[in-house]
């Protein structure tokens, strides 16, 4: 079956919403996505978004914390544009009903997190993203120029390779007239032809073995660009938040958020000491690579399973009021975070690199855009300073709406593309095979292509991959397709990419620690 849109967003995200909100003044959009409306990386955000809103702050201070986090390799152009309108995006999430904390005064309740010289941080208590993604999908579900598809998973991009011509990375003339849909409840596989196709698909923190991601975060995006000749950067450059909680066998990992130490809370070894400024002079709040490391290594020194995060010399009455889901959750497992320290450890969070685009948010193939997790703007470098996620979701859905409104006439749909062909499937192979490739990778690149990485661990890592990646092929052509086969196979490709680019990456900098590289090479 083959449908007609405008717009086809994949992904109902901060970035996918904002953006499929913004279009349909002008038309059709058709807003895919692979589980339930409200599931995605932007629901559990904690800490909130990052915005220059006090006297005490300024732009130029937030522009040099981003850039001294990215650690060399943010786009400084980039960087400028996103901050300065901070405010101005903050308050269209406010005029679209989404709440943040006030202080006494009625000023909006700034916090602290790590890399930031100031406090700049608007929150709603500790569950920020749960505001931002309900409030959202309540306007895209009463909006009637949006349809919204749940339980559907885009599989592949359309592009002149579906029309019978070679299509390779280096050619200029690349574009995307859509994508195929599988119906996760039907098992069909729709031909959606689009004129504008937007991937705001979040993340890849299924690559690895302890995450904070929700179960959507496979990388489906950036295995989909990159399976249509598109061009993916920077994936060597995963960061892992410090301070997840330690409680074995939950996944996601649950995030203690890095504003509890902005609020006052150290970290400590097993046995009570502190340890970060031994490190770096900034203490619990240096960026996230160089506190996260720390903790990893203190960690392997002493055989620890986890370090403490220390709150109980803390006001407990504001303490509980500031993080009510906090408190709650580490209640749920007997600690009462008041009187006891919470177990923490760094868990894979957030992909800095992904699909290039530019700051219209158009990548390398023409009528495709990307915004978001997925997404790589240059904004973050080789390591993202908190709370600048949801910012730069929010600003570049807005700059890739603009381009795509101002060049929606220019494009038709293109009804030569062929319906998706069945042809070969049989019933799906028994569901162990994929669940055991799926372990091995992430055990792959949990063990070698973690925190500290090294040539021998990347070889390795790579020569184990393409095993997987061989049965996982084979598997993917004779079976019916489901969503977890199609997930393991594009987490099997982003991990390939991660590989490949911290091989040629020949030095450490910002996420990206390889000990036989320990310094930087301001030649690259
Ligand atoms: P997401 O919000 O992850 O949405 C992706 C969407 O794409 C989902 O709806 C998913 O189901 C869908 N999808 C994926 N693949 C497919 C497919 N093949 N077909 C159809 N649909 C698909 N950042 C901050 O700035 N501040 C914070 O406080 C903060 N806290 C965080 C806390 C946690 C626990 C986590 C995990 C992240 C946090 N981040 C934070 C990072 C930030 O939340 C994310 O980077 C951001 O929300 C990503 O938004 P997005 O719209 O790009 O993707
Ligand atoms: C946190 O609340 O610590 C996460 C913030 C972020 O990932 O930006």
């Amino acid at each position: 079956m083959k449908r007609k849109v405008d717009f086809l967003v994949i992904g109902s995200g901060l970035a996918g919403m904002m953006f499929a909100l913004k279009v349909a003044k002008k038309g059709k959009v058709l807003l895919v996505t692979k589980a339930d409306l409200e599931e995605s990386s932007t629901r559990y955000a904690q800490g909130g978004i990052a915005a220059v809103l006090s006297d005490r702050d300024s732009f130029e201070k937030h522009i040099e914390d981003t850039l001294i986090s990215g650690d060399g390799l943010c786009n400084r152009e980039v960087v400028e544009m996103v901050v300065r309108e901070a405010p101005e995006k903050v308050k269209e999430l406010v005029d679209l009903g989404v709440e943040f904390d006030k202080n006494a005064s009625g000023e909006p309740d700034l916090s602290k997190e790590g890399g930031h010289s100031e406090s700049r941080i608007l929150h709603y208590k500790d569950i920020t993203g749960k505001n931002i993604e309900e409030t959202l999908a309540g306007r895209v579900r009463e909006n009637r120029n949006i349809e919204v598809w749940e339980q559907a998973f885009a599989i592949d991009l359309m592009t002149q390779h579906h029309l019978g011509r070679l299509v390779k990375r280096w050619h200029k003339d690349i574009a995307c007239y859509g994508a195929y849909i599988l119906d996760l409840k039907t098992r069909d596989v729709i031909t959606v032809l689009a004129k504008v196709t937007v991937v705001a698909t979040g993340g890849v923190g299924n690559l690895y073995q302890t995450t904070t991601n929700p179960p959507v975060a496979t990388g489906d995006g950036i295995a989909m660009v990159y399976r249509a000749k598109g061009i993916i950067e920077n994936m060597e450059f995963v960061q892992f938040h410090p301070t997840s909680l330690y409680h074995p066998g939950e996944r996601p990992s649950f995030l203690i958020t890095e504003a509890l130490r902005g609020f006052g809370a150290v970290l400590r070894t097993l046995d009570g000491e502190k340890f970060m400024h031994k490190y770096d002079p900034r203490g619990c709040l240096a960026p996230r690579d160089i506190v996260a490391r720390t903790i990893d290594t203190e960690m392997k020194v002493r055989g620890d399973d986890y370090v403490w995060l220390d709150c109980t010399h803390l006001d407990p009455e504001e303490l509980v009021s500031r993080f009510p889901n906090i408190h709650r959750k580490c209640l749920s497992i007997g600690i009462d975070m008041r009187k006891n320290p919470i177990p923490v450890v760094p868990a894979a969070h957030y992909l800095c690199g992904g699909v290039k685009v530019d700051t219209r948010a158009r990548t390398s193939i023409s009528r495709l855009y990307a915004v978001g997790e997925v997404s790589s703007t240059g904004m973050h470098g080789a390591n993202r300073l908190a709370s600048n996620s949801l910012l730069e979701a929010v600003v570049f859905a807005d700059h890739a709406a603009e381009d795509a409104l101002a060049h929606l006439d220019e494009y038709s749909w293109e009804e030569k593309i062929p319906e998706w062909d069945y042809e070969g499937t049989s019933h799906p192979e028994e569901m162990v095979l994929v669940t055991q490739d799926y372990k091995e990778m992430q055990m792959v690149m949990s063990n070698y292509v973690g925190i500290v990485r090294s040539n021998l661990r990347l070889q390795r890592a790579l020569t184990r991959l393409e095993i997987i990646y061989n049965e996982t092929e084979e598997l993917y052509k004779k079976s019916v397709l489901s969503r977890k086969l199609c997930e393991l196979r594009n987490l099997i490709n982003v991990g390939y990419l991660v590989i490949k680019m911290a091989q040629a990456r020949h030095e450490s900098r910002g996420l990206h620690y390889n000990i036989d590289y320990p310094g930087k090479n301001d030649q690259t």
